[in-house]
């Protein structure tokens, strides 16, 4: 008898059988028991349990003139304490000024094997009228929410594939099925009117028509540390800056604080991370040369930074609707439209630069995150939240303390929580 594909088993049978083959101990059952949550077996396939990862808020951030206190999902100690400590840095009256000059979500329709690119693409511009109200007829209800397919675009890619790009605005949603939807509609269109090979259809996460923007002018006294003054960390984060524009090694790096602070926004708002990531890295190479992101120089007595990035975000639809915590966060953060929370995620990801900068180019980024790191090691020794403080503090003296060290004060600290 045919066995039953591993998806068909129900949740009991799957779990049981994997605790079978992998010897996984009645402990281990009971972890991912207490972790199981209700409708998050709808969700994906294959559920076994649901991985927490804690959601903090930044705070101190000014933006557009507003204070936001900005709720981030991650699990890496020091993220939330570095956009909190770059906001701190960018206090002025209008904090950091953001900007999204459109948001359009970019589907391509892929035809392949274009024998005749000259005949083809005279077909389509002169039908661009047509493709456009085929295109926009797909989701009527999207132009009575004054969206729309706006425009398209003809691209030849050598040596044998031809993109007909559509641009939508999908008005406060995220957009994907939206869009992959409409691309769909017009290849059936194109395929009926033309001898041609549709190899996909499908959006471009490559959002360069959804650019979000950040910038700041800080006087440059606010970033003096207690060893270095204002003027020299300045000038220091502008070598940094310049640094990361022409080493992709360090560029990856500076790039990966940004999204620290990005990744996490994103993710706390329920929106698609991995669209983002692949998007921002790209438009990291945009000029031929992976490079930073972000931008800082010196204006007078003022450090002026910029940051740019593709953010294609949605404010309702996709996972907004699944998880409770996206409108708690919404709220939190006081953004109520798409556009809003671009900025927002936009904000942070500059602060979280500066903060990194500021740290790299003076004590160094050990010194900040020490106690965090503490904290975590002292956590993934098995120390429970009681017993971290006094674990930590058995460790302060270390300066690379090891596992090996964070066992042996956890044993003490329980030792001596014996003799009390
Ligand atoms: C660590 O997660 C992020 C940093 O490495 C960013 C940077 O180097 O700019 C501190």
């Amino acid at each position: 008898m045919a066995q039953t594909p591993f998806y068909r088993l129900p949740y009991g049978a799957r779990r049981d059988l994997l605790a079978q083959q992998r010897h996984l101990t009645v402990d281990q059952l009971a972890q991912i028991a207490s972790r199981r949550r209700a409708g998050d077996a709808d969700l994906i396939e294959n559920y076994l349990t649901t991985y927490g990862v804690p959601e903090g808020v930044a705070v101190n951030l000014r933006i557009n003139g507003r204070d936001v206190t900005v709720p981030m999902v991650t699990e890496e100690p020091s993220v939330i304490a570095a956009a909190s400590n770059g906001g701190r840095l960018l206090t002025s009256k209008m904090g950091i000024i953001t900007s999204v000059a459109r948001r359009e979500v970019m589907g391509q329709i892929v035809l392949s094997h274009v024998d005749d690119r000259t005949g083809i693409k005279a077909w389509l511009t002169a039908h661009q009228e047509e493709l456009l109200r085929v295109a926009n007829a797909v989701h009527p209800s999207l132009l009575g929410h004054g969206g729309g397919v706006r425009s398209l675009r003809i691209r030849y890619i050598p040596p044998h594939w031809m993109s007909l790009d559509l641009f939508v605005d999908v008005g406060e949603a995220m957009g994907a099925n939206l869009v992959n939807t409409i691309c769909e509609a017009v290849a059936t269109y194109l395929k009926e009117h033309l001898t041609v090979n549709v190899l996909m259809s499908i959006l471009s996460n490559y959002a360069t028509h959804s650019l979000a923007t950040a910038e700041v002018a800080v006087p440059v006294n606010q970033l003096a540390t207690k060893s270095v003054d204002g003027a020299t960390v300045a000038q220091r984060i502008c070598d940094a800056s310049d640094f990361a524009a022409h080493d992709p090694y360090r560029a990856v790096t500076h790039n990966k604080g940004i999204m620290n602070g990005i990744d996490a926004v994103v993710l706390a708002m329920g929106n698609d991370w991995r669209a983002v990531e692949s998007g921002a890295h790209a438009y990291a190479s945009r000029h031929g040369s992976y490079q930073s992101l972000s931008r800082w120089w010196i204006v007078g007595e003022t450090l002026r930074g910029e940051l740019t990035l593709p953010l294609a975000l949605g404010y309702v639809g996709g996972a907004t609707r699944v998880f409770p915590l996206v409108t708690i966060n919404q709220q939190i953060a006081q953004v109520t439209s798409a556009r809003d929370l671009m900025g927002v995620t936009v904000a942070v990801g500059l602060a979280q630069n500066l903060a990194a900068l500021r740290a790299l180019v003076t004590d160094g980024i050990q010194h900040g995150h020490m106690q965090l790191q503490l904290k975590s090691l002292a956590l993934s020794v098995g120390a429970t939240p009681g017993e971290v403080p006094a674990v930590v503090g058995r460790l302060r003296g270390e300066t690379q303390p090891t596992t090996a060290q964070a066992k042996a004060a956890l044993a003490a600290v329980r030792a001596a929580n014996l003799k009390k």
